[in-house]
């Protein structure tokens, strides 16, 4: 952890404002063997979209590791270090087999799970490919995504399904894109609420609807043992009390509800409309892979486009490097804002306020997993309940509260009691869960 710098108090201070400090490295370091790697690994990680294995081999790298990902012949996935094990090739210019993939400079062949299958060089009494097995690591494919688990294998949780990838008659569409930067700025940005009101709507136009350049009330309910947080901001908007409640889950998972939420009718949890990892692939770049879902409770009037949904594209403004440099300079958005911190965020050099409480509760949590690990115990991990999901909290509350004071302590008392009441709900499928939210919100508002 790194301690604040001292600022300096007299204007004109370029000079004398603090210099060459270095980052975090604690948080933000992921390569093999950093704490923060050795934590992060602990987790299934999504590692690319299944559209992108196609008949040849992809270069990857995940965490640090320069990785080669291929889908074989028989339908296997094979996430494998990158450079042959004979002499270092990269497997990137391998061939894909019937079964695994083959060097393309003396066609050794490796199997998905890092089986050494042929040395067909050597001679045939030689015992050299059973002697050793190349990298590789456990993938599953799941809904247009491929994961990879790249910790320890004697440590391997369950795949973990939360409850929002498994929602009825909803639709998902997977999406990736690169950031330039360390993996935690991108990943403090969903539990930063007040960046929508400023971001997104008052400092250069409403990106969504202009509902969001309302300040709202943020409660934060800390998931118990330190395995994420959800938070609900609640604004007023004409007669309306609209809580929104956007979720984190450690260590890099994050989702967020409708992004066109329009606040002009009663809807009581309307879930995600993405749901995403923030993947590093080095200590200063990461990928956002994620899905987009679509469902008749989402985008009531109807500004998505499917069509912009995929690899390097998703559809809602700033999020990608495609934009032109001015047109990011008048209309920034999230990728400029988080991109713009620098490659590495220097922690020491920021300034954290109220607004930032979310923030720091991220950085807290991640840290106390990290020392978890390092100290030899498993870190915090959300459990499926009895349906085999795994519960999660993200969604939009609005409720017609007629001419009821706008006093902004009964907002954030309102969002407590909905912050609470959803997690209550939990455990019950979506239907019923809705139903119960509805009801006990609305008990909880005429006994007010
Ligand atoms: S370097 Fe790959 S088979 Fe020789
Ligand atoms: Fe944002």
């Amino acid at each position: 952890m790194t301690d604040q710098a001292v600022m300096p108090r007299e204007p004109y201070a370029g000079y004398h404002q603090p210099k060459g400090i270095d980052e975090d490295a604690e948080l933000t370091h992921i390569g093999p063997n950093t704490p923060c790697g050795e934590y992060l690994r602990r987790f299934w990680q999504p590692v690319c979209l299944t559209e992108q294995l196609t008949d040849l081999p992809l270069a990857l790298t995940i965490m640090g590791e320069d990785l080669v990902a291929f889908r074989d012949k028989s339908d296997q996935i094979g996430l494998l270090h990158r450079h042959c094990s004979h002499r270092g090739t990269s497997l990137e210019y391998g061939i894909v087999a019937d079964r695994g993939i083959r060097c393309c400079y003396h066609g050794w062949l490796f199997d998905a799970d890092g089986t050494i299958l042929e040395t067909p060089g050597e001679p045939s009494d030689s015992r050299l490919k059973d002697s050793f097995v190349h990298g590789a690591y456990p993938t599953r494919e799941f809904k247009g995504l491929v994961f990879a688990y790249m910790g320890p294998p004697d440590t391997m949780p369950a795949f973990p399904v939360f409850d929002t990838l498994e929602m009825p008659d909803n639709e998902m569409i997977p999406y990736a894109i690169h950031y330039p930067c360390n993996w935690l700025q991108v990943n403090e940005n969903p539990v930063d609420p007040y960046h929508s009101v400023f971001l997104h709507s008052r400092v250069t136009e409403a990106h969504f609807n202009v509902a969001w350049g309302e300040l709202p009330v943020v409660e934060w309910h800390v998931k118990e043992g330190g395995k994420g947080v959800h938070l609900t901001n609640t604004r007023r908007w004409k007669e309306y009390l609209w809580t929104r409640i956007n979720e984190w889950v450690a260590p890099n998972f994050a989702q967020t509800p409708d992004i066109y939420q329009n606040p002009d009718r009663e809807k009581f949890f309307v879930r995600a409309a993405l749901s995403k990892w923030a993947v590093p692939i080095d200590d200063t770049n990461t990928m956002i892979i994620a899905w987009r879902h679509f469902n008749d409770e989402l985008d009531l009037d109807g500004k998505s486009d499917r069509t912009d949904i995929g690899l390097n594209k998703v559809d809602f403004l700033g999020q990608t490097s495609a934009r032109s440099y001015e047109d990011g300079q008048r209309i920034p958005g999230d990728y400029e804002a988080q991109v713009g911190q620098g490659p590495i965020n220097i922690h020491a050099l920021g300034n954290l306020g109220y607004t930032d409480t979310g923030v720091a509760l991220l950085r807290r949590t991640l840290r106390e997993g990290i020392r978890a690990v390092q100290e030899g115990n498993d870190p915090p991990l959300l459990a499926p309940t009895a349906s085999g999901n795994v519960p999660t909290q993200c969604g939009d509350v609005i409720v017609n509260v007629g001419d009821m004071s706008e006093d902004r302590e009964l907002q954030g008392k309102v969002g407590q009691a909905i912050g609470r009441i959803i997690a209550e709900t939990e455990n019950l499928p979506h239907r019923e869960r809705q139903a119960e939210i509805e009801n006990r919100v609305r008990t909880y508002l005429a006994e007010r």
